[in-house]
């Protein structure tokens, strides 16, 4: 694997839940592959879980590593070419990329969607410039339009929870009062349909998530309708993906408090356990009742987020 970003960039599902379980048993496992090997990790914008579960992955594996945050000690980064850079920007990604790859051999990058014009997203600007210049591996650690390692460590929760072969999973927009990109309800539908569960995706009218992502999952615009029988609720806000009307991009469109989630739609679902990425904002877009409760998953969905990482170092570190 020499880049990360798409569900079908990790290979056979099957045999990497079977390497998730292996370093669930036993973390250090092959800490020996990234001996004398580095491993930088690039922050654009904030985080706690990425920052933390990626860095101690890459330990577990034996490997040094580097974390630049960019806002936070670094030049000032142009990531336009033909730019003429005489604003407060001191240095350019095209030179910036390939020093920094000079001092690793494994690049983790985690930039967020600009959420003002559609294209410039949808391109991966920056992660692909990661990819094209520096000559090293590169993974994400959410980009623009996906969070590959938050989905598979999801799909390594599910794995572990589920009942039956094939759970119901409801993916249910909920309100925000700032608008977010999609990162990471484009990649859950991603993974939950390669993984062929009985993905249903509710939004209000308007938020229709990319047809690349979400494909041919069911679109069920009533929430109560959509929980019922529900193995799994994740929940998530997203602002407007500009599928529909591309001018609404990155827009809220909807801040209707019904769709929080409480106790009113989860007694609709087959005892549903709750899922969500985190950070999340509590009684905005779910209530302190259901993610305290005994079926809320979301603190070892946040601890998978150090297997799932695991798991795509080693396959990268195989290739090297
Ligand atoms: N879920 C997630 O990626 O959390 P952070 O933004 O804190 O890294």
């Amino acid at each position: 694997m020499n880049t990360f970003l798409h569900a079908k960039d990790l290979g056979n599902f099957d045999e990497a839940l079977e390497i998730a379980r292996e370093l669930k048993e036993d973390r250090y496992k092959y800490e020996q592959l990234g001996k004398h090997k580095t491993a930088l990790l690039v922050f654009f914008n904030n985080s706690l879980r990425t920052r933390l579960s990626t860095q101690k992955a890459a330990r577990n594996l034996g490997l040094d590593v580097i974390v630049l945050d960019v806002n936070q000690g670094a030049w000032k980064l142009e990531t336009e070419r033909g730019v003429v850079m005489n604003g407060d920007r001191s240095e350019h990604l095209l030179e910036a990329i390939p020093v920094m790859a000079s001092f690793c051999d494994i690049i983790g990058v985690r930039t967020f969607a600009g959420l003002t014009n559609r294209e410039d997203d949808y391109t991966e600007c920056i992660l692909n410039q990661f990819i094209r210049y520096s000559g090293k591996p590169v993974f994400s650690m959410e980009s623009a339009t996906a969070h590959p390692l938050q989905s598979f460590a999801d799909l390594i929760t599910i794995d572990e929870y589920k009942k039956t072969k094939r759970p119901k999973v409801v993916l249910t927009w909920a309100p925000h009062p700032k608008a977010l990109p999609q990162a990471v309800p484009n990649s859950f539908a991603e993974w939950m349909r390669a993984a062929d569960f009985d993905l249903v995706v509710t939004h209000p009218e308007g938020y229709e998530l990319d047809p690349l992502f979400v494909g041919d999952a069911r679109v069920e615009y009533d929430q109560m309708k959509a929980f019922e029988g529900a193995d799994f609720v994740y929940a998530k806000n997203w602002s407007c993906p500009g599928v529909t009307n591309p001018a609404d991009y990155g827009k809220i469109l909807c801040n209707e408090p019904s769709w929080t989630v409480s106790q009113r739609q989860m007694a609709v679902t087959n005892d549903a356990h709750f899922m969500h990425c985190l950070p999340v904002r509590r009684n905005v877009v779910v209530t302190d009742e259901v993610i305290e409760s005994p079926r809320s998953l979301v603190i070892p969905e946040a601890a998978n987020r150090e297997i799932s990482a695991s798991v795509v170092l080693k396959q990268m570190l195989a290739n090297l």
